[in-house]
Order: C-alpha cells, then structure tokens, then sequence
C-alpha cells in the first residue's frame, strides 16, 4: 500500500523519482506527487490518478533540483484527489513528508493541532498531522525533530522527510512499513521497495523496525530508536534490470504467467541436488520437527490459495493434518496455539501486515514460524524462524501468477523434506517425487504453448457476467484461486464452489447465461464431476472443463475442453491454474481492462 522514493546525489532528482515511483505503482496508484529541495525552497506537484498525470502535469517544469521525496498512494484516509495525495506539508510549506502506513492516532493529534495552535489541515489523510507536528516540535535539525514527533505517533509507517532548513538530506523512519536504501555513489535512494532503485544501483541496505536513517550524497547514518548508529552492511540483489522490465510482453501480468516453466526450473535447480533433497537454507532438524505437534498455515489471497493446497500436501508427504487460515480472520479467531505448534505463513511480498500480526501473535503464545516468502530480507523473514524464499524474482503485475506457482512448488517440497526427516517417506518414493516434480516446468511450457485455444475461449466468454469455477478437493482449491484471479483482474462477479456442494444452494443461480469452469484433474473424481458438470448443462449452463491428457472428459459433458500434461494428481495444481491464469487475462484486456494495476486493488497490503 503506497509507495515511497526518495534521492539525493549529482543528478536531476526529478526523472528518477518518477522512474522509481513507476516502479512503486504496484503498491497504489490512485494518486502521486513529488516534493523537490530547490534553490531554498520546496517545490510540490500531485496528481489525482495514475504517474501519467503527475508526468504531464510537471512537463513543463523548469526546475532542476538535487534532492527530492515522491510517493504513490492507495488510499486510505480520504479519497482520491489532488489535495489528499502526498507529499503534505506545514502550513509554510518549509517541511515535506510522503508516508506508507497509518496512523491511528491521527484524530487526536489533529484535534490538538487545531485546538492549540490554530493549525488548519488541508487534507482528509492521516498523514498530514506529522508534517505539522514536524514544524510544531522543529528544534532545528530534522532528525532529532523527527524522533520527537515519532513519540506521538501511534500505527505503522515508513516516512520519508525533507526540510528547507536542514537542508541536503532526507531522513526516514520505519515502524511496520517496508524501507530499503539504496547505495549509489555520489548518490543515495530511499524506497518501499528494490525495483524502484534497481536502475540505479543494486547495492541496497535494509532497514529494520524502529531504525532511523539519514542519507545525503554522500553518506548514510542509521540510527536505533534510541539515537544509537548502527553499523549495516549493504546486501548485493541479483536480480537483473530487465527481471522487473515487460520485455515484449504486453503487460507484466502475461510476462509473469510466461515465466512460469524458469521461475519452477530454479527452484528445483535450487533445492535437488543430484536428484536428492537439498533444501537451502530451511535449517530444520529432525529434532525441531518431531517437537511440533501442531501446524497451521496462514496467508492472505492468493498466497492463502496456496496454503490451501498446502493442506493436501502435507497429508501426503508428512502424514498430517495442517489447519489453513485467513491470516486476517487467524488474529482474531484465537487459535489454540504453544511451543508445540509451527505456523507456516505465505507471503509473495513478506510484508502483508495481517500475516505479520499473525506470527507475531504465534510467536508470542511460543510457535515457531516457517515462512515461504519471495521478498529477500523482507518484514516476515526477519520474523521468522525457518525460511523458504521462492526465489521468483520480482512480481510486478497486481494479481500473483507466478509466484502462487512457486509457493505451491515451495510446500511440495518442504512437505517432501518433512517426510523424509520425519521417516515417513522412504528415498525411493522421494525420488520418485522428485522425478516427477522435475517435469513440470517442460509440462508448464506446453500449456502456455497452447495459449491461442485458452484466449480464443476467452474471446467467446469477456462479456459474460456469470463465470463459475467448480472442482473436488484439490481442484476445488485451484478453482478458488482461479475465480479470484478472475475477480482481480476482469471485475466480473465469479464464485468458486466445491463441485458436490452446487446443489445445496448454487444451483438456484445457474441458467443459459452462465459459463462454468469444471476443474477435473484426478483419476478417483473424474465420474462425479462429470455428473456435476451434467447438472449444470441440464441448466443451459455451458462448461469448460479443464482435466489431464490421460483422463477421457466425454465430449457431452462439457462445451470446451482444455487438456493439461499427465501427472501425478497431487502435482496437477502446479499446471491446472495455468490454462486459468491465461483465461483471466485474455478476459480482462479484451475487456479494455488495465490488467497489471487493477482498480481497488494494491499488491502489497501494508495496512488491515
Ligand atoms: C494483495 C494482493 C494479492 C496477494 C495478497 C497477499 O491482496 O493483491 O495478489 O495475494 O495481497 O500478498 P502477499 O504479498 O502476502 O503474498
């Protein structure tokens, strides 16, 4: 939710903050602005909609400046709107902040601002009191002011400052808002996020919790709550330039589902050696293991799909039951959680603030926590105890394609170590798991080969306002993400259902109008979903029916047919979203829809 940039260096601050907010949008994009130091004062511009408003709005721009904050919004406290987008500043304009969070005690502090002091704000959002509050408490030099001002703030942010007098820096803070620094030469970046920096350098300094930091030029200080400096060392990201680039792909969305068959192949490069097991950097002993007598698996969206699938997983490779939750309804629901107890949280971004508050409340009643997380060194990972990274590489489109991929391959093949330290797999059948795991990246590629069948589906099917997914066990799971998929990015009214559930209620919705997607992957299911599918075509309901090479869907049972390769019916997951994925996409472009940003919708949920 928002993202923030700022720089400072030699260079004309202005188009790198806009690069790096074009690389942030995914975070939010229903307003931007930019605030640059110049010739001793501050100069704002914002935009209500997205970075091309801002960009046409500061084409004319004289101006060159060194130093400069930007930010792009997914709002929260007050609508969509020039006014309400940041930077905010004092009434004199001297101080400029951009903020990602929210600060729960903004009506207080508010009420104080107006009562005592006669301030007036100009905007709905929570974030303007601090600009005030900043002016209220200046001491001269805006770091001190600034640890100040964070005593009065209750919530989570990640604030980046600038000052007319103190000039040539920009200070930030974090508390339960992501912020990195990046290390340039003669040059410094702050921002929520490494693509926004990417560009310009790849050495990039994480910033934890409660950590203050000061950048100019030529130096970077950070400092602990108490004023203390730290020493960190910077981390080299080895992603490439063109990773968080569209290539020749329309949209990042598509180029993401394309690379599918890579972001599998590295990860079971990464983790099989030799065909055996050599899970990186998981660290759990036999030991630790037979410890838990408990599992639970929260996420939120699309990364709670796949800790849907999670569950079948585990049952099969390890032997047990794991519970899956909504990392969102976990917190609240008071989970029967002690020492014996390990939490697997999902999280593509490792920042989602529902799944952070869920391991914390794990951690504090004594579970450990296992966390499948994308984003190296991010919130959740420095939070947990043992750590899977899905190594995917940046995920920029809004709807998660590739990485929900990566997270189902990611529990196979934890569950798949699970059970072999826990002996309850022998290394025979482990390495006939692993055999067949290695196909699926070439089984992935020969869907997304076929993709000129999926999309002219899709042509016959974007106007529909009726779209229904059904499928038993796993596949009803893959059919909840897939009709989600369909939500986010196409805004049609979709619903996923366990296929033997339809007639005790659903039903009653179906008629000539509806298009069902019948997931039917498994050799022990195949007769009753084909009875299911023939309970809705009685309906006047037409069905797609998404099943396995070897498995005969006959024709009279559904209108569309799409087949995917062979194999082993717990694996089927990792290629029967694919064909959907593709589905959801080609329906919303032909739709005219913006696939990568939809409306709503934010990648990365930092607030509840
Ligand atoms: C948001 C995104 C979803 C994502 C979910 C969880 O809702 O729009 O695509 O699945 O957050 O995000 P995480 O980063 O924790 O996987």
């Amino acid at each position: 939710m928002c993202g923030i940039i700022g720089y400072t260096g030699s260079k004309n601050a202005l188009p790198i903050l806009i690069h790096g907010l074009k690389k942030l949008e995914y975070r939010g994009y229903d307003s931007a602005g930019i605030a640059l130091l110049s010739q001793g004062s501050i100069f704002i511009e914002k935009s209500k909609g997205n970075i091309s408003n801002l960009e046409r709005k500061l084409s004319n721009i004289k101006l060159t400046s060194n130093i400069g904050i930007g930010h792009t919004r997914w709002a929260t406290h007050g609508e969509p709107s020039d006014i309400n987008a940041h930077p905010h500043t004092n009434s004199i304009n001297t101080i400029a902040i951009v903020h990602n969070g929210i600060i729960e005690n903004y009506i207080e502090l508010k009420e104080l601002l107006e009562k005592n002091f006669n301030i007036k704000l100009k905007s709905e959002t929570d974030t303007e009191v601090i600009a005030h509050l900043i002016d209220h408490l200046w001491n001269g030099n805006l770091l001190s002011t600034l640890y100040k001002v964070t005593q009065k703030l209750t919530g989570s942010y990640a604030l980046s400052v600038i000052a007319k007098d103190d000039p040539n820096k920009i200070i930030a803070v974090r508390k339960d808002s992501p912020l990195i620094v990046g290390v340039g030469e003669n040059e410094n970046f702050i921002a929520s996020d490494i693509p926004a920096i990417l560009k310009y350098t790849k050495n990039v300094i994480l910033i934890e919790n409660n950590e203050f930091v000061e950048i100019t030029k030529d130096y970077i200080n950070i400092y602990d709550e108490s004023g203390n400096s730290i020493e960190r060392e910077s981390i080299e990201i080895t992603w490439q330039v063109e990773e968080a680039e569209k290539e020749n792909f329309d949209h990042f969305t598509l180029k993401e589902i394309h690379e599918q068959p890579k972001t599998l192949k590295n990860i079971l490069n990464h983790n099989i050696i030799k065909n055996k097991l050599n899970i990186q950097n998981l660290n759990i002993t036999e030991e630790e293991l037979r410890n838990f007598n408990k599992f639970y698996i929260v996420g939120c969206g699309t990364a709670y799909n796949a800790g849907l699938i999670g569950k079948y997983i585990f049952r099969k490779f390890v032997g047990i039951d794991i519970i899956c939750e909504i990392a969102s309804e976990f917190r609240y629901n008071d989970p029967i959680i002690d020492d014996k107890t390990l939490v697997i949280c999902i999280s593509q971004s490792g920042e989602t603030l529902d799944t952070i508050q869920s391991i914390r409340l794990a951690k504090e009643k004594g579970a450990k926590i296992l966390s499948i997380v994308n984003i190296i060194g991010s919130s959740i990972t420095r939070e947990s105890d043992y750590i899977f990274y899905t190594i995917g590489g940046p995920e920029i489109g809004v709807a998660s394609t590739k990485i929900f991929t990566c997270q189902l391959l990611a529990l196979n093949l934890i569950a798949l170590e699970f059970g072999k330290l826990l002996k309850f797999l022998n290394d025979n059948q482990i390495e006939k798991f692993l055999k067949e795991l290695q196909t699926i990246p070439e089984k992935a590629q020969t869907i997304l080969d076929n993709t000129q069948k999926i999309k002219d589906i899709a042509h016959k099917q974007f106007q529909n306002e009726n779209i229904f997914y059904m499928g038993r066990t796993l596949d009803m799971d893959i059919s909840f993400e897939a009709s989600l998929k369909l939500k986010e990015i196409s805004y049609i009214n979709s619903f996923a259902i366990g296929a033997g559930e339809l007639k005790h209620g659903t039903i009653a919705l179906v008629n000539d109008k509806t298009f069902v997607v019948a997931l039917s992957t498994q050799d022990k299911l195949i007769e009753k979903m084909m009875a299911n599918t023939k309970e809705v075509k009685a309906r006047g309901a037409k069905v797609l029916a998404i099943t396995k090479e070897t498995l005969k869907f006959p024709n009279d049972c559904c209108d569309e047919l799409i087949l995917i390769p062979n194999t082993l019916d717990i694996f089927t997951p990792l290629l029967s979203i694919i064909p959907l994925q593709l589905f959801a996409y080609y329906v919303s472009t032909f739709r005219g829809n913006d696939v990568d940003k939809p409306r709503n919708l934010a990648k990365s949920v930092t607030v509840e």
